[in-house]
């Protein structure tokens, strides 16, 4: 049963859309299992460049279905435009599946998530402001609405949807003062997913279990990243899911013995989008030109992304809660022509140095990097197709993050095309 899982080691945008883009064509599906339409996953391919939010990332590969499993929540109107989109493009997507367990964003969890974020003012998350967490709140709290909900409008979805939008206009107009959203509006809005998703609608649990039984390869599909996870991340500052491997057996309904590989993915530096703690955190002109050359931009929101120097404190902390097999390192590019770079290998706190990553958030906010500086290298990495054309400077930075993390590092990452890319082991047999 060889199901293989790419997991953002980091906070998020650590390249997994090109790496999974890269890994698809060996595997019959690609299923997502966690986060909505606050993830971006960039791919480029010999198709075209895609900015992906709801759709998996192997989409491109004639053959492998996309499946979004039952772990995710749906924004119907993001998945339909990006299904418009790529058959624009001439891409086939009779093969995109999703779960009729999945939950729907409503138009009240998208407001709601704009107007809870107003009213944390300072303490505001900076969130991606898609209505993720709002919809997750509605799951566990069992007011939900799932995809195959909408497939039995008079029967399951109106009753249901007026029980929670009378819930949430009491809350919208109450709490917030804001006006009320109309039911006929989310009935009519519904009804149109409902018509245009219904032949991509199914029991993914059962395709992904069947698959895996006839001994099919599956690519398990992060979003987002370990450090934002909802109980292993920064608390508050999190996303609402499990983007770790944890979330990847429930938000598919497969058992832990189905995964035979955990790679990690991690950026040769750090980013965080939104607030939260981030030891390495740097500023001023170093911060700002890396962000430039490497354009560290928000994929959904457009956000300039915080810069850091690489943790390996929460990189070996983040492969101890997936139990990593391998590492894919990208943007070792972005690092060509700094004099020297730097890694965190602890942090100094209280006066007391420490190489554990504190679950308490507070906590985390006061550490200080400890670092360690390598020098940089002149030679180009961008585009490198093998190990031997990387600077011996660039391969001993690379070695020392390897030994660092704990794990071994299977792809090194050179550039965003499918070309750019070094397998150092191959990742799936
Ligand atoms: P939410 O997931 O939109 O609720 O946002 C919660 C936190 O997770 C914010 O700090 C976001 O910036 C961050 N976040 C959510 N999705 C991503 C992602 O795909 N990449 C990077 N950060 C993300």
């Amino acid at each position: 049963m060889p199901g293989y899982a790419v997991i953002g080691g980091q906070w998020g945008d650590e390249g997994k859309g090109k790496i999974i883009d890269f890994l698809a064509g060996r595997v019959d599906a690609v299923v997502r299992y966690g986060g909505g339409s606050n993830a971006g996953h960039t791919v480029v391919n010999d198709k075209g460049t895609f900015q992906l939010h709801m759709v998996p990332s192997g989409i491109c590969w004639p053959g492998v279905a996309g499946i979004i499993g039952n772990g995710v929540v749906v924004d119907a109107d993001v998945l339909l435009g990006e299904l418009s989109e790529l058959n624009s493009q001439g891409i086939d997507t009779s093969a995109l599946y999703v779960s009729e367990r999945a939950h729907v964003i409503m138009p009240y969890h998208v407001l709601l998530d704009e107007l809870e974020e107003k009213a944390r003012g300072d303490a505001a998350i900076g969130t991606t402001g898609r209505g993720v967490g709002p919809a997750y709140v509605d799951k566990t709290g069992r007011m939900g609405i799932r995809v195959g909900d909408l497939l039995d409008i008079e029967g399951t979805l109106r009753p249901r949807l007026e029980q929670a939008l009378a819930f949430k206009n009491a809350l919208i107009t109450k709490v917030y003062e804001h006006e009320p959203l109309s039911i006929k509006d989310i009935l009519d809005k519904c009804s149109e997913w409902a018509e245009r998703l219904a032949p991509h609608i199914q029991a993914t649990e059962q395709t992904i279990q069947d698959l895996l039984a006839q001994d099919k390869a599956v690519l398990l599909e992060g979003a987002q990243g370990t450090l934002l996870d909802i109980d292993h991340g920064s608390y508050p500052y999190v996303t609402s899911s499990s983007p770790s491997i944890g979330g990847a057996c429930v938000g598919l309904g497969i058992p832990p013995q189905a995964i035979s590989g955990v790679v990690g993915v991690f950026k040769a530096y750090s980013t965080r989008v939104g607030g939260g703690p981030m030891p390495s955190e740097i500023f001023g002109d170093t911060a700002e030109g890396l962000r430039e050359i490497a354009h560290e931009y928000g994929t959904t929101t457009g956000r300039p992304r915080r810069i850091g120097w690489f943790d390996a404190v929460a990189a070996r902390y983040s492969n101890q809660v997936n139990g990593m097999t391998g590492v894919v390192l990208t943007r070792l590019d972005i690092l060509d022509g700094f004099p020297s770079v730097k890694v965190c290998v602890g942090y100094q706190v209280n006066g007391k140095a420490i190489d554990r990553f504190p679950s308490n958030t507070s906590l985390l906010a006061q550490c200080e990097p400890i670092y360690e500086e390598h020098p940089g290298w002149t030679e180009p990495t961008a585009s490198a197709t093998g190990i031997s054309q990387i600077p011996a400077n660039a391969m001993s930075y690379v070695r020392r993050i390897e030994e660092l993390i704990g794990c071994p590092i299977q792809i090194i990452s050179t550039g965003p095309s499918r070309e750019e890319t070094i397998e150092v082991t191959r990742v799936i047999p």
